[in-house]
């Protein structure tokens, strides 16, 4: 009986450890997201949301305006949801690539934001997005 306790009490302590360091890590990637829900609502006094809305997901009114017929439109902001890490990166550098050419901003501003930054930007979204 003494063995079989002496067996399972290394046992036991290993798995807390093991469990101790997987609560660590959720921990860690939970703080990466509310990291870049903050920066994708204010990164640098801009919020991303104003112009691509809640989490990414577009729609949202950017400016109304006139076409050359004085005909009233509207400019909405582009759903982000399935740009790649990449692609978030390159387009925040203003190096978004389409067809194989760049595509320049007209509109949208420059960060200037780490590839960490942009990192829990992509993390947020993507996370956000698959809870709901
Ligand atoms: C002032 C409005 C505005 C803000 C703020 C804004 N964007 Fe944009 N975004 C746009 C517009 C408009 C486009 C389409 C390209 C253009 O005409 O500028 C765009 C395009 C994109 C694209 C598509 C790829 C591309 O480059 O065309 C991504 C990805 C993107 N934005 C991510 C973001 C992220 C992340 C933030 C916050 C750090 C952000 N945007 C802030 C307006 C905005």
């Amino acid at each position: 009986m003494k063995q079989l306790l002496l067996l399972f009490i290394p046992i036991f302590i290993f798995a807390n450890q093991e469990n101790n360091q997987n609560f660590k890590e959720q921990e860690s990637f939970l703080s990466t997201v509310e990291y870049g829900r903050m920066l994708y609502k204010n990164p640098r006094g801009i919020s991303c949301q104003q112009c691509h809305g809640v989490a990414g997901r577009g729609g949202q009114k950017i400016a109304k305006y006139y076409d050359k017929y004085k005909n009233p439109k509207i400019l909405r902001g582009v759903d982000i949801r399935d740009y790649s890490f990449e692609d978030l990166k390159a387009s925040l550098n203003n190096e978004y690539k389409e067809n194989n050419r760049t595509k320049r901003h007209k509109i949208m501003p420059m960060y200037y934001l780490t590839d960490e930054e942009v990192k829990a930007i992509y993390t947020y979204i993507q996370e956000t997005n698959k809870r709901d």
